[in-house]
């Protein structure tokens, strides 16, 4: 029997029992999300945190993102324990980052992954230590790259020629070392969507292995008075579900830290002491889906990269990872309430409903750009009705605004219900846009029965705001 987008049986949609579809899958749902039976006013509505869905809608209105504390927190911890020791992981912040989740990131003891100017500055805001920064991008402007170094950032990841000579002037200027890797496209063909694969020649990202332009460029910096080569960086793509193109990578990024040893001598690993895996972990979407085991992967990493460097007498480097997805992915939801039902015919004698949201392509462009897939769930109430053809759709002035594409959902979805996605808090808040003039929704947090708004909803003020008087 085939499986829908949300690991539904296909193929019956008058099958009655809908009981599966009041369940939340935990390996996709955060840890604390379950349906409250004694809750009088809205029996059976989710509660995540110990705070009821149904009451953060009422306060703050819809859509909105709700992101679990304690499950955001304790993937921080698991992250750590994988890999012997929270400074080894760096929290990707691209993939979310408030001020808020800054500050939980510093307090795990993970050091964090910034990828632009104003990462790092939101990062800073929220008191995170420059130091235990990494500063990434394959475009880094010297004013950047100046702020950095102004800033006292640990890390920069080095990614071009250009970026090289411009790091190392701006370094010398300001009269400081700075500790650098390089990142290096390991040639590996990442088992994921086209656009989030980085590790194949034919990108943008870091210095090819092949072609020896890894090795130049680590030579050069090996050599550079203003910067000191720490390590070597490679991130081979995002939402990958299997661990061989990992350990791939680690073995052909190492290939190159012996051809660095041949030429500098073991004395290199002095300073020379951080390979930096990056991120890409998966998670699962939908109930069907399993997630990355991380645990076994690092163990895996670790020792392969263990008996490499005894094979060429250095001591072994630190094992870093940039995990964004795997920690902050799972820990979200969006909560939109349902508006208008239209039964569509596609077929002959087929009917499709489609259930309109409030938010749509501008909170989420996932399914729309990368045909990514949802597990949608009323969360004010369970549903009882026959199964459905369904697609879940926004609000937005285009047909691939889609949230859910292909779904078997219950009959009794009704307007006024709510309606929640899970698995949100990976780029959807980060890629959100104000397409046709929608506001970003607020974020808030649940931990303990208590919530805490972290970022507030966007209002038509702001988008006012920007407006600049012009001369009629
Ligand atoms: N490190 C580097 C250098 C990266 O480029 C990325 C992601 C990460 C770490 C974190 O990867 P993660 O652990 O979150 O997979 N917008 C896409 C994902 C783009 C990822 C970009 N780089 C999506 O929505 O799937």
């Amino acid at each position: 029997m085939p499986i829908d987008g949300n690991g539904f049986e296909l193929g019956g949609y008058t099958r009655p029992d809908s009981t599966q579809f009041n369940e939340l899958p935990a390996h996709v749902w955060p840890t604390t999300a379950r349906r409250r039976s004694n809750d009088e006013e809205n029996p059976g509505s989710v509660e995540i945190g110990g705070v009821s869905l149904v009451d953060i809608a009422k306060e703050f209105g819809t859509p909105v993102f709700v992101v679990d504390e304690q499950d955001f927190r304790s993937r921080c911890r698991s992250m750590a324990k994988a890999f012997r020791g929270a400074e080894n992981v760096h929290y990707a912040s691209k993939a979310f980052l408030s001020k808020t989740i800054a500050r939980w990131v510093m307090e795990e003891g993970l050091h964090l992954d910034v990828a632009s100017g104003n990462e790092m500055a939101i990062a800073l805001a929220a008191g995170f230590p420059a130091k235990d920064m990494t500063f990434h991008g394959n475009n880094k402007s010297t004013a950047e790259l100046r702020d950095a170094i102004s800033a006292g950032v640990g890390k920069i990841v080095l990614d071009s020629r250009s970026e090289l000579r411009r790091l190392s002037q701006v370094a010398a200027e300001a009269g400081v070392v700075q500790d650098v890797l390089v990142r290096v496209k390991p040639g590996v063909e990442a088992h994921t969507h086209e656009f989030i694969a980085t590790a194949h020649e034919d990108q943008k990202f870091g210095f090819s292995l092949a072609s020896g332009s890894a090795l130049e460029a680590a030579n050069l910096v090996e050599e550079d008075d203003n910067l000191r080569l720490i390590g070597l960086h490679c991130h081979i793509g995002s939402q990958i579900v299997d661990s061989d193109g990992f350990i791939l990578a680690a073995e052909r990024v190492f290939s190159l830290v012996e051809r660095l040893v041949e030429r500098h001598g073991t004395e290199i690993s002095k300073h020379f002491n951080t390979l930096d895996l990056g991120g890409g972990f998966g998670i699962a979407y939908t109930a069907g889906e399993q997630p990355l085991d991380v645990a076994p992967l690092a163990d895996e990493i670790l020792t392969a990269v263990d008996k490499l460097a005894q094979r060429i007498g250095i001591e072994t480097p630190t094992v870093a990872v940039e995990p964004g997805r795997a920690i902050v992915g799972p820990s979200m939801v969006t909560v939109y309430e349902v508006g208008t039902l239209k039964d569509v015919t596609i077929d002959e004698g087929m009917t499709r409903r489609y259930v309109s949201v409030d938010g749509g392509m501008s909170d989420n462009i996932r399914p729309a750009l990368y045909g990514s897939n949802y597990d949608g769930r009323v969360v004010n109430r369970e549903v009882s009705g026959s199964r459905i053809p369904t697609r879940v759709v926004g609000k937005h002035c285009e047909s691939g605004d889609i949230l859910i594409n292909d779904a078997n959902y219950p009959d009794d979805i009704v307007e006024g219900d709510l309606f929640a996605l899970a698995a949100t808090g990976a780029y959807c808040y980060a890629m959100a846009s104000r397409y046709n003039m929608l506001t970003r929704p607020p974020v808030v947090s649940v931990c303990d029965g208590q919530v805490t708004q972290i970022l507030r909803r966007e209002t038509v003020q702001d988008l006012l705001s920007l407006e600049c008087e012009t001369p009629r």
